[in-house]
């Protein structure tokens, strides 16, 4: 009796369609609906840091994050995912990088250990291209991108596939370069006028649909920057003013106990500090998905979006993967026992 294994790389995770956009926001709006019906069980993160929270943005953290999703997923899993903000500035390396684990849905053993940072960044822009598939005004043409790493990379493919009018990007960072960067790397993929903002208020204003996904714990966005009809995306942690929260039309998260567990971003804040209570939630991204909420009402409305990112959308997507790669027969097999030692 053996215990098979698949390993599998970055790229071998991107040929299984790790890049694919449009599949990664299907999977995520399926995991959405079963999120809302609850069939998942998801436990707190567990976040490994060297100090209180306002540490994390100097010293970074690492987060356990165990799922299980049921529905045609039904697959347990965990993502051990790293975060160390001057990696890209000191060591020319990614701020995240992630592994996730898959477990058998019987026996519990694990079937598949495979690369999770760019599991994790698709998941994270697919959740976000899923709420401007429903929050944001079907004409939008213009998005602000405040913060040129990673995630905004792959938010930028995600609002690509879901806005179809979408005629210019605006990138604003404190870092010009890496704006820059970002412009070179993504043109040829995303063929619409791109620009540099000069500030992040220039980055807002006019922007059918603005995202902040920085490792700033200063607020950026202000209330009077924002235009009606837009959609705020918001993926860092407190990003933004108190009053944009109080002053918007529809604040919608993916899933608001996790949010305030997990404590760092602006709402989360609020609440902890006393200043929101849980009935300025309008609604899941889930209730969304399966009609109990409605989306959108009007061009005037200004809506809200944020985020913590849940361990059972990576299980899903690395569940997707898995199968394909069995398919194709990509990957690596390893065995974690000659055979079981049940009596050292
Ligand atoms: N909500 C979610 O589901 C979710 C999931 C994963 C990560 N995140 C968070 O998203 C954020 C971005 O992640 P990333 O991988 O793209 O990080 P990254 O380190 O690759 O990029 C962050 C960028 O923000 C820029 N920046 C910092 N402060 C700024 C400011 N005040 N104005 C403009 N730019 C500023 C930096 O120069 C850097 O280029 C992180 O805070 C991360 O923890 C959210």
């Amino acid at each position: 009796m053996n215990a098979p294994l698949l390993f599998l790389n970055q790229e071998e995770v991107k040929q299984c369609g790790g890049a694919d956009m449009k599949k990664t926001i299907d999977i995520i709006e399926k995991v959405f609906s079963l999120h809302h019906k609850g069939d998942y069980v998801l436990p707190d993160k567990a976040v490994l840091r060297w100090g209180d929270g306002d540490s994390e943005s100097i010293m970074g953290r690492i987060n356990g994050m165990p799922g299980y999703i049921g529905g045609e997923f039904n697959l347990s899993g965990i993502k051990w995912i790293s975060s160390n903000p001057s990696n890209p500035f000191k060591a020319n390396l990614p701020r995240a990088a992630g592994t996730i684990i898959l477990n058998d849905p019987d026996t519990y053993l694990p079937i598949a250990v495979m690369d999770g940072t760019l599991i994790s960044s698709m998941r994270t822009a697919a959740n976000n291209g899923l709420a401007a598939k429903y929050l944001a005004r079907k004409d939008s043409e213009v998005i602000g991108l405040i913060g040129a790493g990673v995630l905004n990379r792959t938010v930028l493919l995600a609002l690509y596939e879901v806005l179809p009018n979408l005629k210019k990007v605006k990138i604003y960072d404190l870092d010009k370069n890496r704006s820059q960067q970002f412009i070179n790397d993504m043109k040829s993929t995303v063929p619409v006028q791109m620009s540099i903002s000069e500030s992040a208020e220039n980055t807002v204003k006019d922007s059918d649909v603005f995202v902040t996904a920085t490792v700033s714990k200063e607020p950026i966005v202000k209330p009077e920057w924002i235009g009606q009809g837009s959609l705020y995306l918001q993926l860092g942690s407190n990003e933004c003013e108190f009053d944009v929260v109080y002053e918007t039309d529809k604040f919608v998260v993916d899933d608001w106990e996790k949010i305030k567990s997990r404590g760092g971003s602006t709402p989360a804040i609020m609440h902890r500090e006393g200043n929101l209570s849980d009935s300025a939630v309008y609604a899941s991204l889930g209730e969304l998905v399966n009609g109990e909420k409605k989306t959108r009402e009007n061009n005037k409305e200004k809506i809200y979006f944020n985020s913590v990112g849940l361990g059972i959308q990576d299980i899903a997507v690395a569940k997707m993967i898995y199968e394909e790669a069995k398919f194709k027969q990509i990957g690596k097999q390893l065995d974690l026992w000659g055979s079981p030692n049940t009596r050292i």
